[in-house]
């Protein structure tokens, strides 16, 4: 049993291999949260404390009871209007137009097997695999209800956390914030580590103190941003990448979110994730419910590796679907920086021929296939072959593809329409835009209406239409401009437009896996802008950035490994001088940085030599002999290529047999100073020998010396360590 309701204490319990969570129904009603951390039992509830504190009141039924106060007591949902005056993780515009909230417990559920939310991505288990919590509060004045549901899944020490908020009153509420997933911890001081970036450069890696005031983070552009992922961790002070207390919490949703953590007057923390509060206001009539996406929480007591290798199992195993989802995906070749939009049938069919004979899976066909797109100015929407420019239909390009023995892939934006398109001239409105205003343009195109039913059906049988031409494989999903302009002529109310665009995606998505089970599907917003859990429900994988620099992919693929695993990172061997940066670095640097990811390429294979050509084909050899290791291997940050000399990871297979350490250098200097690499994840003192050199290696001795990294010369130089137990 994972969750324990203990009727005298009145606490619920949740307990994972390594976690205990616990809270308790106080004499009040109300639902406090006491404790989540390593493994513990018994109540807890001599950790509150009670004193009379100045500006921090009661409630009622306190009577002359001062020293009891929402204020300062930890919760599991704190709402405004209880007194507690820290930020809240509920706002509810009520029918009298007050903002209070008083909610109380009223029942609670424990039953087998994890919660699914209905048209929202979620973690999955088996019945026997995990448990669900049911616990409903209710204000008993306005009848309004909030139902939390909490998932347990002991064995990968994972809780998950959404909330339905229920109109159970009279008459027409607003919810006006919702985070489904609040933290209060009593103790100790914490960072908070979060994860910012830009186009192309996503996903760095910050970590800042948690004082007082609120530290928030978070998007207002409609999807989970390049700017801030809707992740983040709370270590403690000390933690390291082995050590010490953290928390993370990953948000399974890919609109707009905020993350807020805090030190109230008491010095205690509060953490939360939820919805972007920013044009939210979610209108419930009499009888309506609105279901919050979920959190995934995990704790590590033994330092942020552990914690990120919670959470990767996890995503990889219980939230990641389809046949691909523990399988090595394809090589591919993507055409994208092989040609951009300039391509004839004939030019794909040439790097198609050219990609077979390196031996690489998969074809590609990016952006400029369809309508009248041969730029960014024009075509999206149309999403109708343009067989004038491929010299043929679709279905001859990609049996031709088929007849060289690739697969064959294609890329595909639906949420989007240029003005010079077909579709937007016969349907404006589709697009948002505020009537009477010029709407924000991006990369030349807008956002269509996704909020809107009949506007997701059409483009769905158009993308349908276009898939069911030939033998599609792979669907890259792009998403290239943030929303702006939210307005949707058909809603009742512009503050839900938001959420409901992100369901409306959803809905495609969940009707696209389920038509074309067989197809890969990589998801992708100018690279990383929706690098989250809840794409990742419907795309296994995702193009990690458009920045393909290996270098500065040390960099993005560092931050991404602290919440997402390996087998979701797309990263691709791109031309050198590089696209982006016209940094140069050898094919072999960008193969070593590629291979920690879903591997491929991104180039203009006939612009390579022969001597290449041929580094490429042993690449693909290589690749082959470590993809199940990598995509399927417990993974080791080495390094923090941010501030070290070079970035390092490592790859263990499940049975610690076997371990794949990639170094690439970042500095370099005259007369350069070693570093010693600490290998890890390996049985204690057994012998491994290192494939390479045929070398004997004592494995506690590797784990605590570490390894000298070989000075080579030049530049950003690769290496890496093979190692197998010899046992
Ligand atoms: C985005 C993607 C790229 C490419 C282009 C095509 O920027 O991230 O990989 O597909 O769009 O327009």
């Amino acid at each position: 049993m994972s969750i324990i309701y203990d009727k005298k204490q009145r606490t619920i319990t949740l307990h994972t291999d390594h976690t205990t969570y616990q809270m308790q129904i106080d004499r009040y009603g109300f639902l406090l949260h006491l404790y989540y951390g390593g493994k513990a039992d018994g109540c807890m509830d001599y950790l509150l404390t009670y004193y009379d504190r100045g500006f921090s009141g009661n409630p009622y039924e306190a009577g002359t009871d001062k020293t009891y106060s929402m204020d300062s007591l930890p919760q599991e949902f704190p709402s405004l209007g209880t007194g507690d005056y820290r930020t809240p993780a509920c706002i509810i515009k009520n029918t009298d137009r007050t903002y209070c909230s008083d909610f109380r417990y009223v029942s609670h559920e424990i039953r087998d097997g994890k919660y699914a939310l209905p048209g929202l991505p979620a973690v999955y288990a088996d019945t026997a695999e995990a448990q669900t919590l049911e616990v409903v509060l209710e204000d008993p004045v306005t009848g309004v209800r909030a139902v939390l549901l909490y998932g347990v899944l002991p064995r990968y020490d994972i809780i998950t956390r959404s909330v339905k908020i229920v109109n159970a009153s009279q008459g027409y509420v607003s919810v006006k914030k919702l985070a489904p997933a609040c933290l209060d911890l009593l103790g100790g001081e914490y960072d908070f580590i979060t994860f910012y970036g830009r186009h192309a450069m996503e996903r760095n890696c910050q970590r800042m103190p948690v004082g007082h005031g609120v530290h928030k983070i978070g998007s207002l552009r409609g999807t989970s941003s390049h700017q801030y992922n809707p992740a983040v961790i709370l270590a403690a002070r000390d933690a390291t990448e082995d050590a010490g207390s953290c928390y993370g919490m990953a948000f399974v949703y890919s609109g707009g979110f905020q993350s807020e953590a805090g030190m109230d007057q008491y010095y205690q923390t509060r953490v939360l994730m939820g919805f972007s509060e920013e044009q939210f206001a979610y209108p419930l009539n009499p009888g309506e419910e609105l279901q919050s996406p979920e959190v995934i929480l995990t704790y590590s007591g033994a330092g942020l590796g552990q914690l990120s290798r919670n959470f990767h199992r996890c995503i990889r195993t219980h939230l990641c679907r389809g046949k691909y989802k523990e399988k090595v995906r394809p090589i591919l070749l993507n055409s994208w920086e092989a040609s951009y939009f300039d391509f004839t049938g004939e030019s794909l069919l040439k790097l198609a021929r050219q990609a077979a004979d390196l031996g690489i899976e998969m074809f590609v066909l990016d952006d400029g296939w369809f309508g009248n797109r041969d730029s960014d100015l024009r075509g999206l929407g149309d999403w109708y072959v343009n067989e004038e420019k491929l010299g043929c239909t679709l279905g001859e390009l990609i049996g031709k593809i088929n007849g060289m023995g690739l697969k064959f892939g294609i890329w595909i934006e639906p949420e989007m329409v240029n003005e010079d398109s077909d579709l937007y001239r016969a349907h404006p409105d589709w697009a948002f835009v505020i009537p009477g205003r010029r709407p924000n343009r991006s990369r030349y195109q807008l956002v269509l209406d996704f909020s809107r039913k009949e506007v997701v059906d059409y483009i769905f049988d158009r993308i349908c239409a276009v898939l069911d031409q030939g033998n599609v494989e792979y669907v890259k999903w792009d998403m290239n401009r943030s929303l702006a302009d939210v307005y949707s002529a058909t809603a009742d109310s512009q503050g839900r437009v938001l959420h409901d665009y992100v369901l409306g995606l959803y809905d495609f998505l969940e009707r696209l896996v389920e038509r074309y089970p067989d197809i890969l599907i990589e998801g992708c917003s100018g690279g990383g802008g929706r690098f989250d859990a809840g794409m990742l429900y419907y795309t296994p994988q995702i193009w990690c950035s458009d920045n393909t620099d290996p270098i500065d992919r040390l960099e993005i693929q560092y931050g991404t490994s602290f919440i997402y695993p390996a087998s979701c990172v797309g990263a691709h061997v791109s031309a050198s001088p590089n696209h982006q940066t016209r940094r140069v670095t050898s094919m072999k640097t960008r193969g070593m940085v590629a291979m920690a990811g879903t591997f491929g390429y991104e180039l203009n294979l006939n612009e390579l030599d022969s001597e290449e050509k041929d580094e490429i084909r042993r690449q693909i050899a290589e690749y082959k002999k470590y993809a199940s290791l990598v995509q399927t291997g417990t993974y080791y940050r080495l390094t923090n290529p941010q501030t070290d000399n070079q970035g390092a990871w490592e790859f263990v297979s499940e049975d610690q047999k076997e371990a794949l350490v990639q170094v690439v250098g970042i500095k370099k200097h005259a007369n350069m100073t070693v570093d010693y690499i600490k290998v890890r994840g390996l049985k204690e003192n057994t012998m491994y020998r290192d494939t390479q050199s045929g070398r004997l290696y004592n494995s506690t001795a590797l784990m605590e010396a570490g390894v000298p990294k070989p000075v080579l010369e030049g530049e950003y130089q690769a290496f890496q360590w093979h190692f197998v137990c010899e046992e």
